[in-house]
């Protein structure tokens, strides 16, 4: 469910402090009861009148305002989650320290809630081994450092030190309060994942096509990222979703194409996820240029069909021929019967696991939220709870994992 919480907006001096604004706003759309607590070099850049108008609590910056109401304690203890966007590298360290000079360290020292940080600063300082010790620190003591984009900073330099998109800070966090940290146990790991829905050329302006909108797979992506591996998406006809920081999206269109990049790419993957939507059958024939309604061979009211690869399937064959190595998971979309037909489609497609959908009336595709059990070759069931896909991915990873285990002992 969307919970409305109280939520501490943490920011640091930094010019991303302004992406913040947009941050808790987000918050604020959805109900929750923002406080922003920004650090005092923060001001030079935003001021606290903005805040506080978006935010409609007051501002302080330091231990020492409002101490008849213990507020440097009491801040921390009553935040149900804390973001921190932009967080520097001097932020950071002095998180890392423990230190409690200011309102906002203090009340992290005195936090129990889930913390989010996001950080920004420039590539040399993300990748100093000071910056690096102090963010595993934090990391181990179970804060989730999300990992920063790649991307042009304030001055002409380029690298990973860009602030997360104040959108998708906010899903990770939600995401985050709900099931706990996101934790960095794909380090290392390539993962390969499908997204979107096929389209089939019938004419120039014409398409099968299917409405799958793509996001669940770009939230297993995304997930997938921050938990540290390096994720490509083979996405068909996603444009309008925002690219998730890190991952790399190869845009493809058809199911040919889909297929082609698939089967290249799953070479030297350890898991691949086919989580697109593909046209079963293609136009036999794509006409060149645009079919008439009235034209006597009826090229229009009769489209011949022909199968398209089962790239799945495919990718099972290609294992068991040795040319791939990794775990391999589908989804099914089902309206009847949805598990009992999901465990047979597990079965005939030689997968490891397969998340299946309940899809009766329409449901999930472009939704926010979905549910369905994760079912596995040795009848093992995981059943994922109703959340957004993004806790929906979470969920996902986590008996992806558990089942990794079991392969290797
Ligand atoms: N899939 C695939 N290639 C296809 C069709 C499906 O790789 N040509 C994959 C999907 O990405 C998904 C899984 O197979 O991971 C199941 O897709 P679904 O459409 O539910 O199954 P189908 O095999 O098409 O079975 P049916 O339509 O008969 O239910």
């Amino acid at each position: 469910m969307n919970e409305a919480r109280k939520v501490v907006v943490g920011v640091a001096g930094g010019i991303a402090a302004y992406k913040a604004c947009h941050l808790v706003r987000d918050f604020k759309e959805r109900g929750d009861d923002v406080r922003v607590v920004p650090t005092e070099n923060a001001l030079n850049f935003v001021g606290a009148a903005t805040f506080e108008a978006l935010s409609g609590h007051p501002v302080d910056t330091g231990v020492f305002t409002r101490v008849d109401e213990v507020q440097h304690v009491r801040v921390g203890q009553e935040a149900e989650l804390i973001v921190i966007a932009p967080a520097t590298a001097d932020l950071i360290a002095r998180i890392a320290a423990g230190r409690a000079d200011d309102l906002l360290t203090s009340s992290i020292l005195v936090a129990t809630c889930p913390i989010v940080i996001a950080p920004a600063m420039h590539t040399e300082m993300w990748l100093n081994s000071a910056t690096r010790a102090n963010v595993a620190t934090l990391r181990k003591r179970g804060m989730t450092v999300l990992e920063p984009a790649h991307g042009r900073l304030t001055g002409v330099d380029t690298g990973p030190g860009r602030l997360l998109e104040p959108g998708a800070i906010a899903e990770l966090a939600r995401t985050v309060a709900q099931t706990g940290p996101i934790e960095r146990t794909l380090e290392g790991k390539r993962v390969l994942i499908s997204a979107g829905g096929t389209q089939e050329n019938i004419d120039p302006v014409r398409y099968i096509g299917n409405r799958s909108s793509g996001r669940q797979g770009f939230a297993l992506a995304d997930i997938a990222a921050h938990k540290g591996a390096t994720v490509t998406v083979v996405a068909a006809n996603t444009e309008s979703l925002d690219t998730p920081a890190g991952v790399e999206v190869v845009r493809v269109r058809s199911t040919r194409e889909l297929e082609a990049e698939m089967l290249t790419r799953a070479v030297g993957a350890d898991v691949v996820i086919m989580a697109a939507a593909v046209a079963d059958f293609r136009p036999a024939a794509e006409a060149s240029s645009k079919l008439k309604k009235g034209e006597a061979d009826g090229a229009l009211s009769t489209i011949h069909l022909t199968e398209n690869p089962d790239v799945l399937r495919l990718l099972v064959d290609r294992r068991e021929a040795g040319e791939i190595d990794a775990l391999i998971v589908g989804f099914a979309a089902e309206t009847d019967n949805a598990l009992e037909y999901g465990k047979a489609k597990l079965a005939r497609k030689g997968a490891d696991m397969l998340m299946v959908n309940d899809v009766a009336g329409g449901k999930v595709f472009g939704e926010e939220r979905n549910r369905g059990w994760l079912v596995a070759s040795d009848g093992s069931v995981n059943e994922i709870a109703d959340g957004t896909k993004h806790v929906i991915a979470v969920q996902m990873w986590e008996a992806m994992e558990k089942w990794t285990e079991r392969f290797a002992n």
